[in-house]
C-alpha cells in the first residue's frame, strides 16, 4: 500500500485554539481523509509547540509554571481532535520525552556534521514571531509582521545557513512543486536569492527550552526544536522505526502563509545538513479576517471553534471553511456568508435533494432501492457525465483545490435537482412506473456520488447519507465510484432523517 503523511504546523500554547487553528488541522484532515478514501496508508500528524520566550512569558503573566501552564493549554488543542472530527493519528508535544531525544539527536548530527558554531548574536528578535530580524527587515522599528522587537545581545550557537542558499536555490529549481501556490514559490526564491546570514539557533537569556547539548546555559531556538516534531514523532533518529521508515520524507507539511519562511528555507537547510531526505511539499494557506478586520484580542473578535460547532454544527463548519476561499488565499469569516452558504448549498440544495428523493421512495416506491435495468441507466444523461466530473474532483483534490472539488458535488446536486423537476416522479407514479423506478434509481446513485466525494468534508452527515442509502462500510471509496458498484436494486431503504437542517 502506498504510504502518505501529511502534517498540521504544531500550535503554540500561549492561547486557546481559534478558527486559524481550527482552519489549518481541518485542511489536513479533508486531505487525510480524502487520500485514505483513495486507498492510501495516512499518517495525520498535529500537536502543540510548547518552548520559547513567548510560552515563557505568558506562563509568567499568569503565574503559573511554564510546564502546568503549557500542560493546561496543550490540551485545548488536543480537543480540537474529537471538536472538529479530526481523524489525526498522532498528537505530538514538544516537551515530551520523545521529542526531546530527538531534537537533541538533530542537533548532534548537525553539530558532527561540522553546521554548528558558537558567536555572539547582536540583533533584533520579535518573541511574538518567535523571529530574528536584520536592521533593514524592520519598518517604522517594527517587524515586518507588525510585531515588537527587542534588540539581543548574547552568546549563540549559530547554524550556517549561508552555506546553503546555492543549494536551497538548486532544490527549488529542481523541484518546482515543492511549494504551493507558485507565487509562494516566486516569494522564497527571491528571499533566498536576496541573501542568507547563518541563523542563530539558540538562547541564552531565559531557560524554557531544550537544552543544548553543547552547553546547558544554552537553550535551543524554539524553530529548530518545533521544526523537529515532523521527524521526532516518526521516532528520528531510529532509522529502524517502522513509522520512520514508511512515513519519512513527508507528503506534505501544510502552514500559514505566516510560517512558510521557516518551512521552506530553514527545515529544509536543516534537513540537507543533517542529510536526511526533504519533505515532497510545503503548501501554504491565506489567512482569515473576521468580518473585515484583523482577528484579535484587542478588537475581541477572536472566534473559538466551539462556538461554531456549537452553533452551526461540525460538518458546517468544516464546509464553510473549506468551501468560501480557494486555498492558498486570503478570506473573511462573515455570518452572513455562513448562514448563506448552509442554507443554499446545504439545506436547500444536496439536504433537499436527499430528503426529496428519500422520502418519496420510502413513501410510493416500497421503501427500497428501486428494481430496473441498472446497464441501461448509465447512459442516463443525469449518470452519464459522473466519470469525467470524479476525475475533476480528484484532480482538484491532489492540488487541494477544496473549494473547485465542492463545486463539483453541488454541481451534481444541481444537476440532480433539475432532474426531479423537470422528470417529475410524483406524476409518473400515475402515469409511469418503470420510469418512476428509473428517475429514482438514477437521484440515488448521483446521491452515492455526492455523499463519497464529500466524505472527506463532512464525514459524519455523509455517514449518514451512506447510511440512508443502504451503502455497505466497505463501499465507501473512491474507487467505488463505478457502475460495477452502484447500488444493489431493491435493498431497502430506512425512513429517511433530514442531514443538513436550515440556520
Ligand atoms: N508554532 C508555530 C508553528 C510551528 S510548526 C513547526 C506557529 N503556531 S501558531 O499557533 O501561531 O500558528 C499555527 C497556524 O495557525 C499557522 O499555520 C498559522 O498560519 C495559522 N493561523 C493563525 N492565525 C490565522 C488566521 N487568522 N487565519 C488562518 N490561519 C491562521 O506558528
Amino acid at each position: 500500500m502506498n504510504n502518505y503523511y501529511i502534517t498540521t504546523p504544531i500550535y503554540y500554547v500561549n492561547d486557546s485554539p481559534h478558527i486559524g487553528h481550527a482552519y489549518t488541522s481541518i485542511a489536513c484532515d479533508v486531505m487525510a481523509r480524502f487520500m485514505r478514501l483513495s486507498g492510501y496508508n495516512v499518517y495525520f500528524l498535529t500537536g502543540t509547540d510548547e518552548h520559547g520566550q513567548k510560552i515563557a512569558k505568558s506562563a509568567e503573566v499568569k503565574n503559573i509554571e511554564p510546564q502546568i501552564y503549557t500542560d493546561k493549554i496543550s490540551e485545548s488543542f488536543r480537543d480540537l481532535s474529537p471538536m472538529l472530527n479530526l481523524s489525526n493519528d498522532d498528537f505530538i508535544r514538544t516537551t515530551e520525552e520523545r521529542h526531546k531525544e530527538s531534537a537533541l539527536a538533530l542537533w548532534n548530527k548537525l553539530l558532527k556534521n561540522g553546521y554548528i558554531y558558537l558567536d555572539n548574536y547582536s540583533g533584533w528578535y520579535s518573541v511574538r514571531d518567535e523571529a530574528f530580524y536584520v536592521e533593514k527587515d524592520l519598518i517604522d522599528g517594527k517587524a515586518p509582521t507588525g510585531a515588537d522587537v527587542e534588540w539581543l545581545e548574547e552568546s549563540s550557537y549559530f547554524f550556517s545557513l549561508s552555506k546553503f542558499q546555492d543549494k536551497l536555490l538548486e532544490f527549488y529549481a529542481q523541484n518546482p512543486n515543492f511549494i504551493e501556490p507558485e507565487s509562494r514559490l516566486k516569494e522564497v526564491i527571491n528571499f533566498v536569492k536576496s541573501g542568507l546570514n547563518d541563523l542563530s539557533i539558540s538562547r541564552t537569556s531565559f531557560q524554557w527550552g531544550i537544552k543544548t547539548p553543547s552547553d546547558p546555559k544554552h537553550v535551543m531556538y524554539v524553530w529548530l526544536d518545533a521544526l523537529t516534531n515532523y521527524i521526532s514523532a516518526l521516532g528520528y533518529p531510529d532509522a529502524n522505526s517502522e513509522l520512520y521508515k514508511n512515513f519519512w520524507p513527508a507528503n506534505i507539511h501544510m502552514v500559514g502563509k505566516d510560517i512558510l519562511r521557516f518551512h521552506a528555507i530553514y527545515w529544509p537547510a536543516f534537513l540537507m545538513a543533517a542529510d536526511i531526505p526533504l519533505p515532497k511539499k510545503i503548501v501554504a494557506h491565506g489567512w482569515w479576517t473576521i468580518e473585515g478586520e484583523k482577528m484579535s484580542k484587542s478588537l475581541g473578535n477572536v472566534i473559538a471553534p466551539k462556538d461554531l460547532v456549537d452553533q452551526y454544527g461540525v460538518d458546517q463548519t468544516r464546509y464553510f471553511l473549506m468551501r468560501e476561499v480557494p486555498f492558498g488565499q486570503d478570506g473573511n469569516f462573515s455570518t452572513e456568508s455562513m448562514k448563506n452558504r448552509i442554507n443554499s448549498e446545504l439545506a436547500n440544495n444536496i439536504g433537499n435533494l436527499a430528503q426529496r428523493t428519500l422520502a418519496f421512495i420510502y413513501k410510493n416506491a416500497n421503501a427500497s432501492v428501486p428494481n430496473i435495468d441498472v446497464n441501461k441507466l448509465y447512459q442516463e444523461s443525469l449518470l452519464e457525465h459522473l466519470d469525467s466530473k470524479i476525475k475533476t474532483y480528484i484532480k482538484s483534490m491532489e492540488s487541494q483545490k477544496f473549494n473547485q472539488a465542492l463545486d463539483i458535488a453541488i454541481d451534481i446536486a444541481n444537476e440532480a435537482n433539475a432532474f426531479i423537476d423537470n422528470e417529475a416522479p410524483w406524476s409518473l407514479r400515475k402515469t409511469n412506473i418503470t420510469r418512476m423506478e428509473e428517475v429514482l434509481y438514477c437521484l440515488c446513485e448521483s446521491l452515492r456520488y455526492i455523499a463519497i466525494i464529500l466524505t472527506p468534508f463532512m464525514p459524519k452527515s455523509m455517514d449518514k447519507l451512506l447510511d440512508q442509502l443502504n451503502v455497505s462500510k466497505e463501499n465507501r471509496e473512491l474507487k467505488h465510484l463505478n457502475q460495477e458498484n452502484a447500488l444493489k436494486i431493491n435493498s431497502p431503504l430506512p425512513a429517511p432523517q433530514g442531514i443538513f437542517p436550515r440556520v
